[in-house]
């Protein structure tokens, strides 16, 4: 048996979509266990895109279950919308369950997360507008509705009537909106209720009886480590815990029955919405390496800010989250720099930090403390060994293991599942 968290070490987007993908089809399943449909993963498979939001990264492989767990927020109808672009491309979802006790988005949730932007105005935090904290938010106020709700459906009436008035009254007093009908959300959930149905199931019997099978288990992460909602750049953060812990509770598996933590990472540093970002290029240096690393969001085609590696970052995803292995993707995407720098710490008003800063504006205004190497100036997309990697990368690669604490087990050259170099089992 063997399970394995993998989580994005970063602020998002770190390739996580590709590497399960990967590693799907040597695992029996693939559990996600936090976010929603703010997450973007995208698989390239045999020249074929496929982007999901919320469906996990391994469905493209039928033999193996795909669970959506209780820790992850359901929209019904953009997960019904996903589900119907995948079939159209002739993929089979029969491998595909949901959790009864994951919550779900409803339409107030997406209209409140852009209220709450508006009302925030510079201070806003560039969410994704997909609701996903209003959600998580309804969810510890026990207001939330649960995907086995739509089983209930006078439960789910009941319910509605008393939630619906809190939230049409915080719509209509506070942000002047137009109040929701109870019977239209009603009437439109019920129709979820259908299509979902044989989706809906009780994911323990299914994760215990894996794991008492002695199965492998392969718990996908979204967002990133510098997203999570207590280790992060708070408040520029998400509303869930992108972390090795977050997965853990947001799947039913216990502490004591994981064998590996992967950590992904760019080898640079990406990130989608506002907060403090030390490492940051607002250059032309900045421009090139997004142009050339296709740095625009897959959930909502916002240029994603770039800068250069950042090794405190890093080394604190490493250890607070007890990576035990690193995949380094994308690159290639550094081919044709003459020079590429790998920050080790920050230095603020004289003080030296080797990890990100609680205090936001400290994070902000800290100065990054960089060590600068050589490029490779040679393309890497069909390298497949280490060894037959420039050695100016090998150096990379070894300077950044050093930094972060952690091997690099696994490196991306390229978006497709065969651009890829193995050094060293993940799973
Ligand atoms: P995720 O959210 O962590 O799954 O990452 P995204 O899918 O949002 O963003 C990663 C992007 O980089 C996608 O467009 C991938 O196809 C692409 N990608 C992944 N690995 C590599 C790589 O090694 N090189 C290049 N050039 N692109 C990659
Ligand atoms: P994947 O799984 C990158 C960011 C948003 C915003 C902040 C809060 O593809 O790596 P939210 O809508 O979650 O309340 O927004 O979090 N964010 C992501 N950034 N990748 C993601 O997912 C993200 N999911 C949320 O841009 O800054
Ligand atoms: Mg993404």
């Amino acid at each position: 048996m063997s399970v394995t968290i993998l989580v994005g070490g970063q602020w998002g987007d770190e390739g996580k979509g590709k590497v399960i993908d990967l590693l799907a089809d040597r695992v029996e399943m693939v559990v996600r266990s936090q976010g929603g449909n703010n997450a973007g993963h995208t698989v390239v498979a045999d020249g074929n895109e496929f982007k999901f939001h919320l469906i996990p990264s391994g469905i493209l492989y039928p033999q193996t279950t795909c669970v959506i767990g209780h820790g992850v927020v359901v929209d019904p109808k953009a997960f019904l919308t996903e589900l119907d672009h995948i079939h159209e491309r002739g993929v089979t979802t029969d491998n595909l369950m949901v959790s009864d006790r994951a919550h779900m988005v409803m339409p107030y949730h997406p209209v409140l997360d852009k209220l709450g932007e508006t009302q925030r105005g510079d201070d806003r935090l560039g969410t994704t507008w997909r609701g996903i904290g209003p959600t998580y938010e309804d969810k510890v106020r026990r207001i939330g509705f649960r995907v086995g709700d739509l089983q209930k459906p006078r439960f789910l009436e009941k319910k509605l009537r008393f939630v619906l008035r809190l939230k049409n009254e915080s719509l209509t007093r506070l942000f002047d909106a137009e109040p929701f009908d109870e019977q239209a959300i009603l009437d439109e959930y019920m129709q979820y209720a259908e299509r979902l149905e044989p989706y809906i199931r009780d994911i323990y019997p299914v994760v215990q009886g894996a794991i008492g099978r002695g199965e492998r288990i392969l718990l996908e992460g979204a967002q990133g480590v510098m997203l999570d909602l207590d280790l992060g750049t708070y408040p520029y953060v998400t509303s869930s815990s992108p972390t090795a812990g977050g997965a853990c509770t947001g799947s039913g598996i216990p502490p004591s029955r994981i064998s590996k933590t992967v950590g992904v990472f760019k080898a640079y540093t990406t990130r989608v919405g506002y907060g403090p970002f030390p490492t940051e290029l607002t250059d032309s240096l900045g421009d090139y390496i997004r142009e050339v690393g296709a740095e625009f969001g897959t959930t909502t085609g916002r240029a994603r800010r770039v800068g250069w590696f950042d090794g405190a970052v890093a080394r604190y995803s490493v250890n607070t989250n007890g990576i035990d292995s690193m995949v380094l993707t994308k690159v290639d995407v550094l081919d044709t720099l003459a020079t590429v720098k790998i920050c080790t710490g920050y230095s603020w008003r004289g003080e030296e930090w080797d990890h990100p800063m609680a205090n936001i504006s400290h994070m902000k205004h800290c100065e990054p403390q960089y060590v600068e190497m050589p490029g490779w100036q040679e393309p890497l997309r069909e390298r497949r060994r280490f060894e037959d990697l420039p050695r100016a990368c090998q150096d990379y690669v070894a300077a950044l293991e050093d930094v972060c604490g952690a091997p690099v087990d696994a490196i991306s050259v390229g978006p497709d599942r065969e651009h890829t170099i193995v050094r060293r089992p993940l799973v």
